[in-house]
């Protein structure tokens, strides 16, 4: 591979979008944001609290009940996502630098996944904006006639996370848009830059003022408010399953509509007669990509008995060859961790790891500016320890022997998550058993982390609360209206 070094980009927008307006705090306040790739603070952002969320939701209102917005036919909302899909396409490399600049993820990365899953999942959600509609019942009443509408829910509270800024804001506006519903979104306060730029753009696409409204800030204030706001609807919420308890809680009083999207601890299983090469690639690619920071991550990796020792070896040389450095380089394969926080965390489950369990590949962090860490395989883990369990979001794997098929489906589903699973095999009947069996929203054969706008994604157990994606997710956007007509 070619290295090329891609220039950080200039930082340009750092204020809150309400009505259409770029305007700084009411308080004037404003907080750093970092580059995680060195470690450095690159730009002062708008610090939202509960003046400027109540600000962006009686916009959002407005809009919502006598703005252009309501009034407009489907078909066009549809061509404004097209716009802004065309628009994310014509800026592509502006948009990667920015995600990798305030991330520190790798820029091939940037190119090769969120960018082009972006552009696909508004263009999916245009083509759905005129496609949603209700049934006639034939009730059980002559001269009645039942149909049922399909309306927008409201306004929608969109609080996102960190690890794939752009793709996650694309994951709730494009259904909430198509929909014809308006929005505040709260971007992570480690990554606010990208929504920044994308709030921008939705201007230049065309879409009337105060549907989308972006304030940025912390969770426990901007993000509480905007749970707590009995203007708000609905929360769709992609984070920590902690905060989404809390988030539950403190949405409870206003009976809003949630939907979450949380975390996990996903298991990926290789049986012996799987195809080996590509079973260590998968492994690789399920616990590394995004350096490590992705909510299925295969991060108990289950190995049959007979084939543990060569999968392991083949699996840390991978790993050990791995490229982790500057992620504007365009051949670097694993960046830095998303702050110092999230630094800290893993090398502390590091620690732990090491106390726990075998140390076969990494276990270090790398270079003395940024927050990288080397990517770590653990071995002799048994299902049960802390690192089993916990979610570390980092380029840290468990490693877990296992004899039989029946053992295996039983250790798999032992977590409190049920956000993925895996299984690596060439017999038709076990892989069917296995994805009947893992009590998870998604379950990869021979693959992993395939992703496409039309495909649900979400979990059981902790592991979230409805569906993001496909046709799923344009529900958790719309009310079903039942109107009957008495003809007689
Ligand atoms: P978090 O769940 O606290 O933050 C996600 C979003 O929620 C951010 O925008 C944050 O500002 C907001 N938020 C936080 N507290 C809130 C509150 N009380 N009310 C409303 N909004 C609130 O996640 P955090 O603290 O950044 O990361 C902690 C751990 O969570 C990570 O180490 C990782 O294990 C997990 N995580 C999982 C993600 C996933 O995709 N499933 C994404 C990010 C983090
Ligand atoms: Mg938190």
């Amino acid at each position: 591979m070619t290295t090329d070094i891609i220039a950080p980009p200039t930082v340009g927008q750092t204020k809150n979008l309400i009505a259409g307006q770029w305007i700084d705090a009411q308080s004037g306040e404003t907080f750093d944001t970092y580059s995680p790739s060195t470690g450095r603070a690159i730009a002062r952002v708008a610090s939202g609290d509960s003046n400027d969320i109540n600000q962006a939701v009686t916009a959002a209102r407005k809009a919502f009940e006598s703005g252009p917005w309501p009034k407009m036919s489907a078909r066009d909302r549809g061509k404004l996502l097209f716009k802004l899909a065309d628009l994310i396409e014509e800026n592509a490399q502006e948009l990667a630098a920015l995600e990798v600049l305030n991330n520190g993820k790798p820029i091939s990365e940037v190119l090769a996944a969120d960018i082009p899953l972006m552009i696909s999942t508004f263009r999916y959600y245009a083509g759905w904006a005129d496609k949603v509609y209700g049934e006639t019942i034939p009730v059980d009443a002559p001269g009645y006639f039942c149909y049922t509408r399909k309306e927008p829910v409201g306004v929608c509270g969109q609080i996102i996370p960190w690890n794939f800024p752009m793709l996650m804001l694309t994951w709730k506006w494009a259904p909430a848009l198509a929909s014809g519903c308006t929005m505040v979104l709260k971007p992570a306060e480690q990554t606010p830059l990208t929504a920044l730029r994308l709030g921008e753009l939705a201007v230049e696409a065309g879409i009337p003022k105060g549907v989308i409204n972006i304030v940025n800030g912390f969770g426990e204030t901007a993000g509480d408010a905007l749970v707590k706001h009995p203007g708000v609807d609905k929360i769709a919420f992609t984070g920590e399953y902690k905060t989404a308890q809390i988030i539950m809680a403190n949405a409870a009083p206003t009976l809003k509509r949630l939907t979450f999207e949380l975390g996990g601890k996903s298991p990926n299983v290789v049986f012996a007669d799987a195809d080996l090469n590509k079973a260590v690639a998968g492994a690789m690619a399920g616990i590394f990509f995004n350096q490590g920071e992705v909510c299925c991550a295969g991060s108990r990796l289950f190995i049959e008995e007979e084939i543990h020792d060569e999968f392991v070896s083949r699996f840390s040389d991978a790993a050990d060859a791995r490229k982790v450095g500057d992620p504007f380089d365009t051949s670097t394969e694993q960046g830095a961790q998303v702050s110092k926080e999230q630094f800290d965390k893993v090398m502390s489950y590091i620690e732990l790891g090491k106390q726990e369990a075998n140390c076969v590949a990494g276990g270090e962090s790398v270079g003395d500016k940024g927050w990288f860490v080397r990517p770590t395989i653990f071995t002799n883990v048994q299902n049960d320890m802390r690192i089993a369990q916990e979610e570390i979001f980092g380029p840290v794997v468990s490693v877990i022997p296992f004899k039989d098929t029946n053992e295996v489906i039983e250790q798999s589903n032992t977590t409190i998550y049920g956000l993925a699973a895996a299984v690596w095999t060439r017999d038709i009947s076990k892989a069917f058993r296995l994805s009947e069996s893992m009590r998870a929203g998604t379950v990869w054969v021979n693959c992993y982390n395939t992703f496409d706008a039309g495909a649900p994604f979400g979990g059981y157990k902790y592991s979230g609360q409805g569906r993001e994606c496909g046709k799923d997710a344009l529900n958790n956007y719309l009310e079903t209206k039942t109107v009957w007509v008495n003809t007689n």
